[in-house]
């Protein structure tokens, strides 16, 4: 066993704290990774602040942190995908039963085993598994990824999360040319959606609340901005879309999309606000259209999206911050006032 440094939650209500925290030494399948940069999720506040209790509930200390871009320091013996020096990614999950009908496919998000980055049982050490606000993690070979040499280690670090959640949904749903794309919400998630839809050849429309984003909107990627507030402009939009991805963290009115889908057209929510959002039947009766859901991606497909990145130079814009400011980007986060990432520089935990 080996010690950490990494900041976690003590509770709901306080703020993260710098302390020490045990990794396990690497047994013959297992990476030991140095992480550089770790990206901040809403999914790490909705956690730490516990809104997922029924859930997921906080088992604390938490320690938060799914998109994690590090250096393998050191590998086990039958490790063969990587060696020291590589560049290495984590995303949300670093364990599934890899048997299951889920594992099968590629699916490990869906497996019934699977073992999230944080907050999930951890087998190796008892106790709950804790993520990447951490100088170090040490994660079976299987569950890391290999990231491209030209990315920005910084911007890199998002895609392990926001990237890939919204980048299968996509893949999923088909989008590319002569497709109209719509994107609810301009945060980490909703501006990496809108840099794939792009990217894949679809008409980008973004909609947002704040109306500061219009332009960074434009140049991410979107052919069109609508500010959702305003009813006449969402309107001019109805029955055109053939794809919405809403990737909002809070409560908000759902149907007022749904209306905006083609006939077939799907809506999907990869959003995981606190509280039930209401559905009304009719906009989905007319015109046939679906509401579903996506949860990150697979570990095949995130490895895809990596390479799709690579290949088209996409990276997550992002705000390096030290570790020592997450509580006041945690504030920010909940204002919307984040473009459009945080990611941060664990050297700032270093040198601490
Ligand atoms: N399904 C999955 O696998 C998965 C993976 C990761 C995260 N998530 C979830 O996805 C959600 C987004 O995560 P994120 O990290 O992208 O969050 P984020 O950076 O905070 O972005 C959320 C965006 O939602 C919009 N928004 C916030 N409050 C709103 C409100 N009251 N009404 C309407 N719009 C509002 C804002 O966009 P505008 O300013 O443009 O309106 C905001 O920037 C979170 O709930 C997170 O837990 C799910
Ligand atoms: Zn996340
Ligand atoms: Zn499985």
């Amino acid at each position: 066993m080996q010690k950490a440094k990494a900041y976690a939650a003590a509770s709901a209500t306080t703020p993260l704290a710098e302390t020490t925290i045990a990794r396990r030494e690497p047994t013959e399948h297992d990476v030991h990774i140095e992480i550089l940069y770790c990206g901040i999720c809403h999914s790490d506040l909705h956690l730490v602040r516990n809104e997922w209790s029924s859930v997921m509930p906080a088992v604390y200390p938490v320690v938060p942190g799914h998109e994690i871009v590090g250096r393998v320091t050191r590998t086990g013996s039958a490790v063969k995908k990587l060696k020291p020096g590589d560049l290495a990614g984590v995303g949300c999950m670093v364990d599934s039963d890899r048997t299951c009908p889920e594992c099968q496919a590629g699916l490990e998000q869906f497996c019934a085993s699977m073992v999230l980055t944080y907050n999930s049982p951890d087998k190796h050490l008892g106790g709950v598994t804790y993520g990447g606000y951490s100088e170090a993690i040490v994660v079976d070979e299987s569950f890391v990824l290999r990231v491209p040499s030209n990315l920005s280690l910084a911007g890199a670090a998002p895609l392990l999360c926001a990237g890939i959640t919204t980048y299968s949904p996509m893949r999923h749903w088909a989008v590319g040319t002569g497709k109209k794309v719509g994107v609810v919400g301009i945060g980490g998630l909703g501006h990496m959606a809108v840099k794939f839809a792009d990217a894949l050849g679809a008409h980008v429309v973004v909609f947002t609340t704040s109306p500061s984003k219009v332009d960074d909107a434009l140049r991410l990627g979107a052919d069109e901005v609508v500010i959702s507030r305003d009813s006449a402009a969402m309107g001019k939009h109805a029955g055109s879309f053939d794809f919405i991805l809403d990737a909002v963290s809070a409560e908000h009115d759902i149907n007022t999309y749904l209306m905006l889908l083609r006939r077939d057209g799907n809506m999907t929510l990869v959003g995981a606000p606190e509280k039930p959002m209401a559905v009304g039947s009719f906009p989905l009766i007319f015109g046939r259209r679906s509401l579903s859901g996506s949860l990150i991606g697979g570990i095949a497909e995130t490895q895809e999206m990596l390479d799709f990145c690579g290949a088209h130079s996409i990276t997550a814009d992002v705000e390096v911050i030290p570790i020592q400011k997450v509580n006041e980007a945690y504030e920010r986060l909940v204002r919307s006032d984040v473009k459009y990432r945080f990611s941060i520089d664990m050297a700032s935990l270093k040198a601490e």
